[in-house]
């Protein structure tokens, strides 16, 4: 046993800015990412197992990658079974083996592509005026480029504001000098006279090619050469300019072949300490129909670039919305655009107008100028001097931004990811056009179709030079809220409510909410029926998810997690109210499971903050672990009379069966589950006389009275409900079983070196043990009578079959855990 090795001294982050992965070749060689014990030597492990050692896993901390050649079975994970299988034989005693020293492993797959968020521009040519101003100012900077007059988005003659309020920003010399962004994408031509001067090689890669530098190779590969443009085109005499033409860029290739988690963990973190913009115009198919995460490695690689990047001020990473609109798409159904550490960025057109691609959602934090209307993006092409006046889509948007936040970096090099994010909400600008735009309690207006409205790069310049930093993160979740729950049809919703007290968010040092997110569990017939809103305390109502005409999944949501940037600033204190809708009255019907909030924002006590741990593997945050902690079941579910969810402090206090709790955080009392007419529109609802509504007899007798018979009642079906419940855990076990086993295994026992740091209010030891079994022992301990062995073997033999199936409600989680690389993911086409 080898506990102070070389390796105790070398942290693999170190290793990781020194060494460069050999390249992958998918063809010939499978590969593992690995976790393993900060102490263990990987190439002890690379000799045990008989694998390559490729070397550490980019910034992942004790993370390594290994390869052999293609095999069918699943080396490292066979082995550490093999040994458990010995262990509790007897074979092999308990002794230290190296083997215990792998806490997560990955087989990578090939993952379907992702879709690039261009759009084939509508037809239409321009005959371009210029016009004085314009004129002036292009001379005062000495702008040359030829079709500068052309870049609308930058100063729109014929429209005069519908633009990005650059100019003033470049007349006070910001340009983005001193500032990278990095075009994760399909290529770069670094050749491209107009990119050359600014392309920076040393941020750059091709994980399609494996080559130093991610230069475009087939025939559509112009995507990311676009964007560039976008960003960063120089002032010069090849087409227009870049939002900031001083700043430097440079490219990662990951859209132009088949890439694994692992490249895609790799290629978003790449070198994070000198890229410092991520500009991603990708993402799940746009199709209306899709439900995708990134998967775990990727997950893990966001948070260290948000956590290490930058020196520590956090990657900015920016992700295009989505063209999915027209095909009733939702950027909350996209696990990238819905991550609390992206900006998600949607599109206008030159007139303001919404065009028809560009998809809503609560996540979506600004827009920005884009393809519509007759016109596009004009901007640099592949070749040495080569322009486009076609490029389009969200995909398009998003580069704006990428060069607008270049310029605040230049002004505000010290500002963290969560400041940027500060500085898009307070300065963007609404604008005349019909949507649903709200007056938030913070101040500014929000709409799901524009977020906080447009980017204004003068405003958000401005605003950064005398901002104040945010104090660092924290956060607060709720306990797991079990409703367990018919949904009803049509317009009625099925609301679930959770209090958040003061003193919660004290102890969580809390001080003022940013995002929101809530993960849930809905089963469902057909997802896309489903509706689910959240109305905060103040009012405010996010829609976290809406109905989709083509999504025909034959199940819900499966610990899917929406995001909402709509609750920016408040305070969070006081009720939430959650909303499922069964929007279609037809033969498909389903149950509300249970759901959980988190609130992120800013501490109250900066020197008490954290970091977030990184999630592992056997987290728990993501999955309820409702048969561990009965104690917070809401036992009792009545309907009410006509509350009002959308005004929660409407809503009669009902009576509550709640067995004491444990942990700190139970102090919160979840109100049950109630059935209730949900409008969007408050109306205030006289309180019922009957404490329930009309069909329930009162029985002459008081409302008190009316609450300990129905009580009374509520106690028996309780017990029955209590019996159902077990069944269907002990079912919903198995069934995350399969799905657990099916794309990484949990390897973590004892010696869990993260559990420590946890947040949650669930006692991590406890919530991880039903959790850490995957293949036998514990988890099928509810069966009584059956032999560990009976029951390993008859998951083995099931493993292979629920790869390929379809309709599996795992399916696609596990799918979104491996970051879409299940049989079930078809491959998603190119949109340009
Ligand atoms: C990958 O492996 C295959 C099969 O061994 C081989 O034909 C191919 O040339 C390799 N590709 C590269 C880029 O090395
Ligand atoms: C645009 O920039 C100018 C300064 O150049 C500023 O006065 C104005 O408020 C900004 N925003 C709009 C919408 O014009
Ligand atoms: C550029 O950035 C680096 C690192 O952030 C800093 O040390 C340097 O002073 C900056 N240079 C300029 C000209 O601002």
């Amino acid at each position: 046993m080898r506990v102070f090795g070389i390796w105790s001294l070398l942290s693999a982050a170190t290793l990781a800015s020194v060494a460069h992965l050999p390249p992958r070749n998918y063809t010939s060689h499978d590969y593992y990412a690995v976790r393993i014990t900060s102490s263990t030597s990987p190439a002890d492990l690379a000799v045990h197992l008989g694998l390559t050692y490729d070397g550490p896993l980019g910034a992942l901390e004790d993370h390594h990658l290994f390869r052999a050649p293609k095999h069918d079975n699943d080396i490292v994970d066979d082995a550490v079974q093999e040994l458990k299988r010995r262990r509790r034989k007897r074979e092999v005693g308990a002794e230290y083996s190296i083997l215990d020293s792998v806490k997560f492993t990955q087989k990578q797959k090939l993952k379907p592509r992702h879709w690039k968020r261009s759009v084939i521009p509508r037809a239409g040519t321009e005959t371009t005026e210029a016009v004085r101003a314009q004129r002036e100012i292009a001379n005062k900077l000495e702008i040359k480029d030829p079709i500068f007059e052309e870049q609308w988005h930058i100063f729109n003659v014929k429209t005069p504001g519908n633009d990005v309020n650059v100019t003033d920003v470049w007349l006070q010399g910001i340009t983005g000098k001193n500032v990278t962004a990095c075009i994760v994408d399909d290529g770069l031509d670094m050749d491209s006279d107009d990119l050359k001067d600014n392309f920076f090689a040393e941020g750059s890669y091709d994980f399609n090619d494996h080559t130093d530098l991610p230069k475009p190779r087939l025939s559509d590969d112009r995507h990311g050469t676009r964007c560039a443009g976008e960003v960063a085109a120089g002032r010069n005499n090849v087409c227009g300019v870049g939002l900031a033409y001083d700043s430097k860029i440079s490219g990662v290739r990951i859209l132009s072949g088949d890439i694994s988690d692992v490249d895609e963990a790799l290629a978003i973190n790449y070198e994070l300490q000198k890229n410092d913009i991520y500009s991603c115009s990708w993402g799940p198919p746009d199709d209306g129909k899709t439900m995708q995460a990134p998967g775990v490695l990727i997950e893990k690689a966001m948070i260290t670039a948000i956590q290490q990047g930058r020196g520590g001020k956090g990657s900015i990473y920016v992700f295009a919305a989505g063209n999915g609109a027209a095909a009733d798409d939702n950027c909350n159904f996209d696990g990238y655009t819905n991550s609390i550490y992206s900006i998600t960025v949607g599109a206008i057109d030159k007139n303001n107008l919404h065009p028809y691609y560009s998809e809503a959602c609560s996540a979506q934090l600004v827009v920005t100028y884009s393809s519509g209307s007759g016109d596009s993006i004009h901007t640099t092409d592949v070749g040495t001097n080569k322009c486009t006046s076609q490029h389009g889509g969200t995909s398009a948007a998003g580069p704006i931004a990428v060069g607008v936040f270049a310029l605040v970096l230049e002004a505000r090099p010290d500002l963290t990811w969560r400041d940027m994010q500060w500085l898009t909400v307070l300065t963007a600008v609404p604008f005349d056009q019909p949507s649903d735009w709200t007056k938030t309690p913070l101040g500014p207006m929000y709409s799901h179709q524009f977020g906080y409205g447009k980017l204004d790069a003068y405003a958000i310049v401005e605003k950064a030079k005398t901002w104040e930093l945010v104090k660092p993160q924290a956060w607060f979740y709720s306990p797991w809220m079990h409703v367990r729950k018919a949904i009803p049809e049509g317009d009625k919703g099925l609301a679930s409510v959770f209090e958040v007290t003061e003193q919660m968010l004290k102890d969580a040092n809390l001080e003022r909410v940013e995002h929101i997110t809530v993960t849930m569990n809905v089963e469902h017939q057909r997802r896309g029926d489903l509706s689910v809103e959240l109305i905060s305390p103040q009012k405010m109502t996010s829609h976290l998810s809406t109905a989709r005409r083509d999504d025909d999944a034959p199940y819900g949501y499966v610990d899917w997690t929406f995001m909402s940037v709509a609750h920016w600033g408040e305070k969070g204190v006081g009720k939430w109210t959650i909303i499922v809708k069964d929007t279609k009255i037809n033969q498909k019907k389903g149950t509300f499971t249970d759901w959980r909030l988190r609130l992120w924002g800013e501490s109250i006590d900066a020197s008490k903050a954290k970091l977030r741990p990184l999630p592992t593997e056997h987290d728990d945050d993501d999955h309820d672990v409702i048969d561990d902690h009965p104690a917070h079941t809401t036992s009792i579910i009545i309907p009410s009379g006509t509350p009002n969810p959308a005004n929660p402090s409407d809503m009669p206090t009902r009576p509550v069966n709640q067995k004491p709790t444990d942990t700190a955080q139970s102090a919160a009392h979840t109100s049950p589950a109630t059935s209730a007419p949900a409008s969007s529109t408050p109306s205030a609802t006289a309180a019922p006389e009957n404490f329930l509504p009309s069909p329930f007899p009162t029985f002459g007798v008081s409302k008190r009275t009316q609450i300990w018979i129905y009580g009374s009642i509520g106690l028996i079906v309780l017990f029955c409900a209590g019996l159902g419940t077990y069944y269907y855990m002990v079912r919903r076990k198995r069934a995350q079983a399969s799905r657990d086993n099916y794309e990484f295994e949990i390897l973590d026992d004892a010696d869990d070196d993260e559990g420590g740091a946890r947040t949650g209010m669930l006692n991590g030891a406890a919530g991880r043990k039903g959790r850490r079994a995957r293949r036998g022992g514990e988890l099928y301990d509810a069966f009584a009578g059956e032999s560990d062995e009976d029951l390993l073997s008859e998951s083995e033999d099931g493993d292979a079959p629920y790869r390929d199936r379809d309709m599996s409600p795992y399916n696609e989680k596990a799918q979104s855990d491996a970051g879409g690389s299940s049989a079930s993911g078809s491959s998603g086409g190119k949109r340009q």
